[in-house]
């Protein structure tokens, strides 16, 4: 019942220092140094850091896309996260126009049900802002907990909002103290590229790329500032993968404005030109927005450490090359976009960040745990190692190397977009609320033993 975590240095957003950690249940009950075990199992973790389980705030499992559904379900999502350090999901629970939220939300729990290997919560898509949405957004946020609602400003007749149900959802959540959040990328202007592209017969997957410009994603990120600024609400934009968005998001925060900001490993680390490799195998790394030319990473880890961008999110869609990514021959636009991440972000993002000196390792804990669970609303319960907080823990070795692959992942999908890599670090236990998850690198967890989140009303971090 009760754990003693002996020897590590605990780490969080904004400490470093040598501590055991008393874990008695589901939370973690001390904090110091030399606690008297008093009868608790000891677990020793010398030579190795204590942080904060991961939590992605960014997950599409289960999720149909593109006239396929995505290679990894709850069950072997959660699972793959927990290898990798992450104990907390936030996924994405789509809508249709016409279909009642509770309809949506009730599908998306039976999803997840029985099935999560770590504690979960939906964020809620809303297709079009008429009088019966907004109406039942009150016993979205306060009944279920779900305090954030994102907006497609791109997908083109299939995902995508107009302006008007972006603002009146800015209006509402403003009411209901939830976060906006919106892909941002100017749908009608891809739309016409894309048509022009397929035009004069350019079908390979890098006029994916090519059919997405940069500007194409400022001019939207800028748009989704402005309105929450006259809505005067409060906006997250996910995956930012280029200078332009990171530069409306800059000067919107400089303004005052409440605008946040997420990026993801891909874009951190791989480049345009992955759509180009041959075979068909550019359509591994397509997402939308797409991967950028090499320049725009520097941008995007300036602002993760100068605190422009908040998070990390992975952004997890994975879909089978062989099968799935292949619906694409002939023609980029069958493509089914997003790749298999969950598992990495972690490992990926200490590796490029802390060890190679781009973000300290205080500002990592931020970026993959601490800032999302803030501001979406979790924190102090998740996020943070803290008496009276879930005894979410990861124990970490920074000494050890690994490769990166698919044939060593446990993603439910037949590539890695990272094979090959080699990253310093690697994720040695994993705790979820005082149980383990991940035990010597093997999975010891369960399906169904993670909790649904039910979170509290958006404040400013
Ligand atoms: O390519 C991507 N990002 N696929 C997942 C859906 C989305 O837009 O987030
Ligand atoms: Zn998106
Ligand atoms: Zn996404
Ligand atoms: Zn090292």
């Amino acid at each position: 019942m009760r754990k003693l975590i002996r020897g590590g240095t605990v780490v969080t957003a904004s400490d470093t220092y040598q501590a055991d950690l008393l874990i008695e249940g589901e939370k973690i009950v001390a904090i110091g140094k030399d606690i008297d075990a008093n009868g608790a199992e000891i677990i020793d973790v010398g030579g190795c850091y204590v942080f904060p389980g991961g939590i992605d705030p960014h997950t599409h499992l289960d999720m149909p896309f593109g006239g396929t559904v995505t290679a990894d379900d709850f069950e072997t999502g959660t699972r793959a996260a927990a290898f990798g350090g992450t104990t907390s999901i936030i996924d994405f629970c789509l809508s249709n126009k016409g279909q009642s939220l509770r309809e949506a939300i009730a599908i998306w729990h039976e999803k997840a049900r029985g099935k999560a290997a770590i504690d979960y919560g939906f964020h809620l898509m809303i297709a079009e802002a008429n009088d019966q949405v907004l109406e039942e957004l009150e016993y979205v946020v306060a009944e279920e907990g779900i305090v954030s609602l994102k907006v497609f400003m791109a997908y083109k007749n299939v995902l995508q909002a107009d302006d008007e149900t972006l603002f009146k959802t800015l209006i509402r959540a403003k009411e209901l103290g939830a976060l906006v959040q919106v892909h941002a990328e100017n749908g009608d202007v891809i739309d016409y590229l894309t048509k022009r592209a397929l035009a004069k017969g350019q079908t390979e997957p890098i006029y994916h790329a090519l059919t997405r410009p940069p500007e194409a994603e400022g001019e939207a990120t800028g748009r989704a500032a402005a309105l929450t600024a006259l809505a005067d609400s409060q906006l997250y934009v996910v995956h930012v993968s280029c200078a332009q968005a990171v530069q409306q998001i800059a000067e919107a925060r400089e303004k005052g404005w409440q605008v946040y900001g997420e990026t993801c490993p891909q874009y951190l680390t791989l480049d345009v030109s992955y759509l180009d490799k041959p075979d068909f195998e550019g359509a591994k790394y397509v997402w939308s927005p797409p991967l950028r030319e090499k320049w725009h990473q520097e941008v995007l880890w300036n602002a993760l450490r100068s605190g422009i961008l908040q998070t990390v999110g992975s952004d997890q869609c994975s879909f089978n090359f062989k099968g799935q990514k292949e619906l694409g021959k002939g023609d980029f636009t069958k493509i089914p976009n997003g790749g298999p991440i969950i598992e990495d972000r972690f490992s990926v993002i200490y590796s490029e960040g802390v060890h190679k000196g781009r973000i300290s390792l205080n500002q990592f804990v931020d970026v993959i745990a601490t800032k999302a669970a803030k501001l979406f609303g979790m924190f102090p319960r998740k996020g943070t190692i803290a008496i009276g907080s879930d005894a979410d823990l990861v124990i970490f070795d920074p000494e050890a190397t690994r490769m990166l692959s698919a044939a060593s992942h446990h993603m439910n999908v037949d590539y890695n977009p990272f094979e090959g890599m080699k990253v310093h670090g690697e994720v040695i236990s994993v705790f979820l609320r005082g149980e383990y998850v991940i035990r010597d690198k093997q999975f010891v967890g369960r399906p169904g033993a993670g909790q649904f989140i039910k979170r509290m009303r958006f404040s400013r971090p």
